[in-house]
């Protein structure tokens, strides 16, 4: 007897967050930003300085880490071990090394079980790589979100450049997003996938309004 879950999952770079944040603020549900949590656990591991392949190590860390969501903020807010690190968590660093962490199955077991926890009563929208395959398997509207390699290349060039972060070429970017979709999608657990029940929605050269406008029409029609 929960309220509605809606699952957004698809590759780097698909306007994914722009997307479900508007979505979660239109439709008055929570945001779940579960690349932010991958993101956190990642960047504590870096900062502690294991080494990102000694999976017991990793393992100690994120179970004794805790992880706070402040969804109101924008972009989201997050917390670990108390400490602010919505901006670190964007670097290119953690962005280069959280596939490898987030491919650890206790990792994904850990973080899983709290974003199951805030799914629990529903009136949730989550986003990431595995939420309708398997974080909430049971969601009342699942989408895919894609765009091609090129566009979301582009898109994320133009995100940095707005952040004054404009020494990285176009070919670097496209490089590294098509070397995170291939772990993505390639490990053992939970991998990148469409879920067979989940509403493709291709985003070249669409809007950030046109696909919002697309999934809130597709929420109110299931719900
Ligand atoms: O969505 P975002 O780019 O912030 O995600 C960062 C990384 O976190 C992804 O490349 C993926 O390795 C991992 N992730 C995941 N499962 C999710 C969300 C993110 O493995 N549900």
């Amino acid at each position: 007897n929960r309220q509605p879950i809606l699952a957004i999952d698809g590759p780097a770079g698909a306007g994914k967050s722009t997307v479900t944040r508007q979505v979660a603020e239109r439709l008055n549900l929570l945001f779940l930003d579960t690349g932010a949590m991958y993101r956190a656990v990642t960047w504590l591991v870096l900062e502690s300085g294991i080494d990102i392949e000694d999976e017991p190590a990793v393992a100690e860390l994120v179970h004794q880490c805790q992880i706070e969501l402040v969804p109101q903020k924008d972009p989201l807010g997050i917390l670990i071990n108390g400490r602010d690190v919505t901006a670190e968590i964007r670097s290119s660093q953690v962005t280069a090394n959280v596939s490898a962490i987030a491919a650890q199955p206790v990792v994904r077991q850990c973080l899983v079980e709290q974003q199951q926890a805030y799914g629990r009563t529903g009136g949730v929208v989550a986003e990431g790589r595995d939420i309708g395959t398997y974080v909430f398997p049971d969601a009342e509207l699942k989408i895919f979100l894609t765009a091609s390699v090129k566009e979301r290349s582009q898109r994320r060039q133009l995100e940095l450049q707005q952040k004054g972060l404009a020494d990285i070429s176009l070919e670097q970017i496209e490089q590294e997003i098509a070397e995170r979709d291939h772990k993505d999608s390639t490990r053992s657990i939970a991998p990148l996938r469409k879920a067979p029940d989940a509403i493709e929605i291709q985003t070249d050269g669409l809007t950030i309004e046109q696909v919002t406008e697309q999934i809130i029409r597709l929420y109110h029609q299931k719900t």
